[in-house]
């Protein structure tokens, strides 16, 4: 704890990296009568991060600095959210300033904003050398967005409910990865609006059954719960596999085969939001195609995107390609996914 504050006579400022993640699969279920939809994913954290500087003052009121104009910097910033709702479980006043070093794409898909708002509720506490009851602090994320509460477990996690009831899962070993975020924004409302639209019941009543499978053969119409039992179903045969009791030894095996994390790609992990979001952004299709022929050995949209990532079986393999997407015209960075305690050791600056 020693080194990450930084006090004078009338302040104190704590720095925190904001990891961002990746979803490996994403199943989207029925739509819900609070408006969300049920939802069944595996978020991991990856390493590349903002930084977040809180830095309390005497008084009163929120303030959020950042360079990047297309961040919200009043109470609409999911940051000032949760710090408003912190001090007031808190039951404390302070002048709370908040300033976002933003070098995470804006685009979306990496949850660099929710990840910032946790980021800012844990150097908030720190910086009050006060801590809220964990349910407290799961409640204040879960309040604020579905993809926060990740950020209180970061490594590998099962996210269901509507993504805010996480669950840590045996962590995954560093995997090598290339994120590409190309300058679209993609609506995440609109993503399951259009999910809706498509598959939802609706279009079941409108084309029958099996007709959109037609169009598309690897699809089936099948019903929201089916869905949500197949990820399930890969998902426990995933963790029942012989490597997730011993991380220490299939890490040591490395190789193809010793890799986790492609088993959990050959068990047939995939993205719903792609189905809607490609046929809207066929240049996010070719995004994932470019991973592809650079050598990812999976590649996906994250989220409801834009962002892309590939999944590299070698730090070398993934550097070469982001280069290599680098000279086609796209955004890529090279990085790696980031287990839980890393996660948390790389946390505070
Ligand atoms: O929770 P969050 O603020 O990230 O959600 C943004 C919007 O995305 C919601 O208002 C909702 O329209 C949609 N959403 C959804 N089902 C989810 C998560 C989000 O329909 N599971």
């Amino acid at each position: 704890m020693l080194g990450v504050c930084h006090y004078n006579q009338f302040s104190m400022t704590v720095s925190v990296r904001s990891f961002a993640k990746i979803n490996l699969g994403l199943r989207i279920g029925a739509p819900r009568p609070d408006g969300f939809h049920q939802l069944l994913t595996v978020y991991q954290t990856i390493a590349l991060h903002d930084v977040i500087r809180v830095t309390l003052t005497r008084g009163s009121g929120i303030e959020i600095r950042c360079a990047d104009a297309r961040v919200p910097t009043d109470e609409s910033n999911t940051c000032f959210c949760v710090v408003d709702r912190a001090m007031q479980a808190l039951g404390t006043e302070r002048r709370v300033r908040i300033d976002i070093e933003k070098r995470l794409p804006v685009q979306g898909g990496l949850g660099g904003a929710s990840a910032n708002a946790v980021a800012t509720l844990l150097a908030l506490e720190r910086a009050l050398k006060k801590s809220l009851p964990a349910a407290v602090r799961f409640g204040i994320a879960a309040e604020v967005g579905s993809d926060l509460p990740l950020f209180l477990i970061g490594g590998t996690a099962l996210g269901v409910g509507r993504g805010e009831q996480v669950y840590p899962l045996p962590d995954l070993p560093s995997i090598p990865c290339v994120i590409v975020t190309p300058e679209i924004g993609v609506s995440t409302p609109k993503a399951f609006a259009a999910w809706d639209e498509r598959y939802g019941e609706g279009a079941l009543a409108r084309e029958g059954p099996g007709s959109l499978s037609g169009a598309h053969p690897e699809l089936t119409l099948s019903a929201p719960s089916d869905r949500m039992n197949e990820l399930s179903r890969e998902l426990s045969a995933w963790l029942s596999m012989p490597y997730s009791g011993a991380p220490s030894r299939w890490l040591k095996r490395g190789g193809r085969a010793g890799n986790p994390l492609l088993w959990l790609v050959r068990a047939g992990i995939k993205n719903d939001f792609e189905e809607v979001v490609f046929p809207e952004y066929p240049e996010l299709r070719e995004g994932k195609h470019a991973l592809e022929r650079a050598g990812a050995e999976y590649a996906s949209l994250s989220g409801s995107g834009s962002t892309l990532y590939g999944l590299f079986a070698s730090r070398e393999g993934a550097a070469r390609a982001a280069a290599k997407l680098r000279k086609q015209g796209w955004a890529a960075q090279a990085t790696a996914t980031l287990p839980r305690p890393r996660y948390w050791s790389g946390m505070f600056v």
